[in-house]
């Protein structure tokens, strides 16, 4: 395992769209587990593989609710309801943060690891980072959604 370096804003690479995972190998677990630690490294909600360089449709999401990191691999957001103003923020706009209109609930399929199909219902945080991830691999970050003059830079102490 290792920490990789998190792409930041201005980076082409977060505006290109991923491509399909199509083999389920050790090198996609190996992708999985880099960015795992490089999420809790950075005591992040979610992380997407172009914030690390690659441009394959994997994300990792860990809501810190006790039942670990969960991996989704070509997720595909298949149902999307009711709405609530969320405060957000991404790992590759440190300190930055704003306000968004999300789903409280949705319904998603996505591939573990192992290549198998599943499904995932969310709501609230949960919801709201697998959009957030699921986003990112069409090139879309938080700021292009945000309601505007809402975001805010918060300094660290
Ligand atoms: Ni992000």
């Amino acid at each position: 395992m290792a920490i990789r370096l998190i792409r930041q804003n201005g980076d082409e690479i977060l505006r290109k769209k991923a491509r399909e995972v199509e083999k389920f190998d050790d090198k996609l677990r190996e992708l999985a587990d880099d960015m795992i630690e490089t999420m809790h490294k950075n005591n992040g909600v979610g992380l997407a593989a172009q914030q690390v360089g690659i441009l394959k449709r994997i994300v990792v999401i860990d809501i810190y609710d006790g039942k670990g990191p969960i991996v989704l691999v070509n997720p595909v957001i298949t149902k999307k309801k009711g709405e609530h103003e969320v405060e957000e923020g991404c790992l590759s706009f440190p300190n930055q943060f704003a306000v968004l209109i999300r789903p409280k609930e949705i319904e998603a399929e996505y591939y573990d690891l192992d290549g198998k199909k599943k499904k995932i219902k969310a709501k609230d945080l949960l919801a709201q980072a697998i959009c957030h991830e699921t986003e990112h691999l069409d090139g879309i970050l938080f700021i292009d959604n945000m309601l505007p003059g809402t975001l805010e830079v918060v300094t660290p102490e």
